[in-house]
């Protein structure tokens, strides 16, 4: 009925890009809407929980999981030209890097600065993934979503999706027994390039062009972030913290060189990765885990790490980053126990697992 072999207790090692060797009870991929509902009722039925997943890029498994893990793989790609933009109605399971690469292959631009970002559109939405100035919530038009209570579609207009830095509605309102399944997107014609100070070492000429920014993007990431096909990783562990200015000129005070970006409401965004950086763990490793060098927001399962591993070097950062500058970091990252997700900042303050 599926389009993959449905096995028991298979592994998920190569499934999630942490390369956490874990069991699910079932691993499913599902490639129509009615096929996830399939699978979502009999699981009902049974009392078996079961989780949506894309590429498993932005989760860390903590045990084996008891239920069914469903990779949605649900396609299409509808593309509509208007006078002044491009209207895009994106099923959930395309890969998000091929969008951006078809777009430009069309002449498409928009998308380009957040090329190279792995995972899948459902996710992109709910993440509101972001990268190089550019968020998801800068194109999106809308959500359509799918409740897997009574089958019912709902289309949640960008202004209701309640996006902001790495979140969105679909992560609490949303969240349980709701699928998305495909996402509007809306790009303008008169397209800009979006250049940041990090990208202006890569920059030769006046007039860059989108194919030129894709390029550089992903030169940048292939030098600074590890190949998830060679090194286990779910990109930044924790997300950047937002604080106010009171604390962000008493960090100043201490730190002078900490590098902050303001935000809306007179707040601030500073850097996790400086921080773990200007801690000086010095090489440290709990197992298998460690920090990645070139990077240091972003942890490493260097081969075998088991996920008691990777939570221990996280607590570890967590009370470290609180002791010295006293900033609880929280995790960017989904946290998935045998039942389901779990509260990462529970888990990290020692309340679970
Ligand atoms: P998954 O990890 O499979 O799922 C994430 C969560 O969404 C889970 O809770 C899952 O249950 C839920 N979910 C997934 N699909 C659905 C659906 N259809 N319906 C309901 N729930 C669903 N992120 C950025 O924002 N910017 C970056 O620059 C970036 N760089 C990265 C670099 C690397 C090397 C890696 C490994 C990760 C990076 N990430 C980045 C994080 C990650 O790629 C994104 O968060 C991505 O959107 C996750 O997609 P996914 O399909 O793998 O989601
Ligand atoms: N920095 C250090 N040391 C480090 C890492 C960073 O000092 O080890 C400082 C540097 O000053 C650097 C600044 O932090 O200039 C910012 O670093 P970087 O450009 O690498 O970005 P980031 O803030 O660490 C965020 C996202 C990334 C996204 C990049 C690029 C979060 C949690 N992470 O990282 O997204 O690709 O910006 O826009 O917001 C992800 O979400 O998984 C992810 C990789």
């Amino acid at each position: 009925m599926y389009k993959k072999k449905c096995s028991r207790n298979p592994s998920l090692k190569h499934l999630n890009t942490f390369a956490i060797d874990i069991t699910a009870k079932k691993i499913v991929f599902v490639t129509t809407i009615q096929q996830l509902i399939e699978i979502s009722k009999k699981c009902k039925l049974y009392n078996i929980p079961y989780i949506i997943l894309g590429e498993a890029s932005n989760i860390l498994f903590l045990q084996n999981y008891t239920g069914v893990v469903i990779f949605n793989r649900i396609k299409g790609i509808k593309i509509i030209e208007q006078h002044d933009s491009w209207l895009l109605h994106v099923s959930s399971g395309e890969k998000w890097h091929n969008l951006v690469k078809l777009t430009l292959n069309l002449g498409i631009f928009g998308l380009e600065n957040l090329a190279f970002i792995p995972g899948y559109i459902g996710s992109a939405a709910i993440q509101n993934i972001g990268a190089y100035g550019l968020e998801f919530k800068d194109i999106c038009q809308y959500v359509e979503i799918l409740s897997l209570k009574n089958c019912t579609k709902m289309k949640i207009y960008k202004k209701f999706c309640q996006f902001s830095y790495r979140n969105s509605i679909f992560k609490y309102k949303y969240e349980n027994e709701y699928a998305i399944i495909k996402v509007g997107i809306k790009i303008l014609k008169n397209w800009k390039p979006i250049i940041l100070s990090s990208m202006k070492h890569y920059i030769q000429k006046k007039n860059i062009n989108a194919y030129q920014i894709f390029n550089i993007i992903c030169k940048i990431r292939k030098n600074k972030l590890p190949d998830p096909k060679k090194t286990g990783n779910a990109g930044s562990f924790f997300k950047n913290p937002i604080i106010t200015q009171k604390k962000l000129k008493k960090l100043i005070s201490l730190y002078k060189s900490i590098p902050y970006f303001p935000q809306k409401n007179s707040l601030v965004k500073i850097s996790a990765g400086w921080l773990i950086d200007n801690y000086k763990f010095n090489n440290i490793h709990i197992g298998d885990a460690s920090i990645y060098q070139k990077q240091k927001l972003i942890l490493i399962n260097k081969k075998n790490a088991t996920p008691q591993d990777i939570i221990q070097l996280a607590k570890i950062i967590h009370s470290c980053i609180l002791n010295k500058f006293h900033i609880s970091l929280e995790p960017e990252i989904d946290f998935i126990g045998a039942f389901g997700k779990i509260k990462s900042l529970d888990v990290l303050n020692h309340k679970v697992y």
